[in-house]
């Protein structure tokens, strides 16, 4: 079954679409890609049978109370209270319900982005997905503003917002909450132990301060559902980059996914160093084997679908 779905994915991808009108036929854009309206439709339906984005986005309230007690999803030995505050948060249903768009934008964080001026293009998308909470206001000519859906690890709070311990760092953090207005904030919150206490402490003040963030905190099954549907296209990746997470959960809800900062390389196609983050210093380290991603794959593996037609892949400047 895997083989099979492998090789449909993979390899055969002239698929022809049956019963439609020619005015219905996607055009190609200008550099000549087209999306392959049913390869999205078949992938979709793959995933389908490792999870549904619509569920596994989020933990619901009803799901849990307080007091429950989690296993780490990726250290099950370790276990999680699941807090008064954190309960409070717990969305009443999935944030993704019924959402369906035409077109979406997956920002990665690459600095491939710097000087690119997608920022317009990027925003010009019926839903933007937007990872670790990047900076976007001094970047807005290449990155855009708008984010409709925008994940943080709880690393974030320590390595950019000094654990929340002073208030400068906190009305910082608060600051840039509140310029998300009522989207979704996703906070993989139970993957290992180690984040909790920036968890709570991100929590409470949302809550402390009334901001409109919706928060939603991915299912226990969500991570090992997304390797598995991957593993099963002979995509052997330890741990799906967040990058690859987004893209994996669009593919339920938007019928063209367009990806931008993607660029796991040091260097651009013409020998020029690109930053590993397109707002900070943080350097290439985080492409050791030792790591937990293997994003020069993933990235492969994105070209492929992308030269099929199943998502695009912007690399190139926009303008
Ligand atoms: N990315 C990329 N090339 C880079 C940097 C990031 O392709 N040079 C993509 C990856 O898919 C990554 C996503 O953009 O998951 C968001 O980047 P980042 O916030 O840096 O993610 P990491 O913290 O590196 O990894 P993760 O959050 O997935 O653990």
């Amino acid at each position: 079954d895997g083989e099979l779905i492998a090789s449909r994915l993979m390899v055969n991808s002239s698929e022809k679409s049956v019963g439609r009108s020619v005015a219905d036929v996607p055009q190609p854009s200008a550099d000549g890609w087209r999306v392959n309206s049913s390869l999205v439709l078949m992938i979709r339906k793959d995933i389908l049978r490792f999870l549904d984005a619509e569920r596994d986005v989020s933990v619901v309230k009803s799901s849990l109370k307080p007091g429950d007690t989690i296993h780490y999803v990726l250290d099950r030995r370790r276990t999680l209270n699941v807090s008064h505050t954190l309960h409070k948060l717990l969305p009443e249903v999935s944030p993704l319900k019924n959402r369906r768009f035409k077109t979406c934008a997956v920002v990665g964080n690459s600095g491939l982005l710097l000087g690119s001026g997608c920022g317009q293009e990027i925003d010009s998308h019926d839903f933007v997905i937007r990872c670790n909470l990047a900076p976007l206001v001094e970047f807005a000519g290449d990155v855009g503003l708008r984010s409709d859906f925008t994940t943080m690890n709880p690393s974030v709070i320590q390595r950019v917002y000094g654990g929340l311990h002073n208030a400068s760092d906190r009305e910082r953090f608060v600051e840039r909450l509140r310029a998300l207005n009522d989207s979704v904030l996703w906070i993989p919150a139970f993957m290992v132990k180690g984040g909790e206490k920036h968890v709570e402490g991100v929590n409470e003040l949302i809550l402390k301060r009334g901001l409109s963030v919706r928060t939603a905190y991915p299912s226990l099954r969500l991570i090992h559902a997304v390797r598995g549907y991957w593993l099963t296209n002979k995509i052997h990746i330890k741990r799906p980059s967040t990058g690859l997470l987004m893209y994996t959960l669009a593919t339920r809800f938007c019928d063209e996914i367009h990806l931008y900062g993607f660029w796991p390389f040091p260097k651009d196609s013409q020998g020029n160093p690109v930053k590993y983050h397109y707002y900070d210093t943080l350097k290439y380290r985080y492409f050791s084997n030792a790591g937990p991603h293997r994003m020069p794959l993933e990235f492969k593996t994105l070209k492929t679908l992308h030269s099929k037609g199943a998502l695009k892949l912007t690399t190139l400047p926009c303008m």
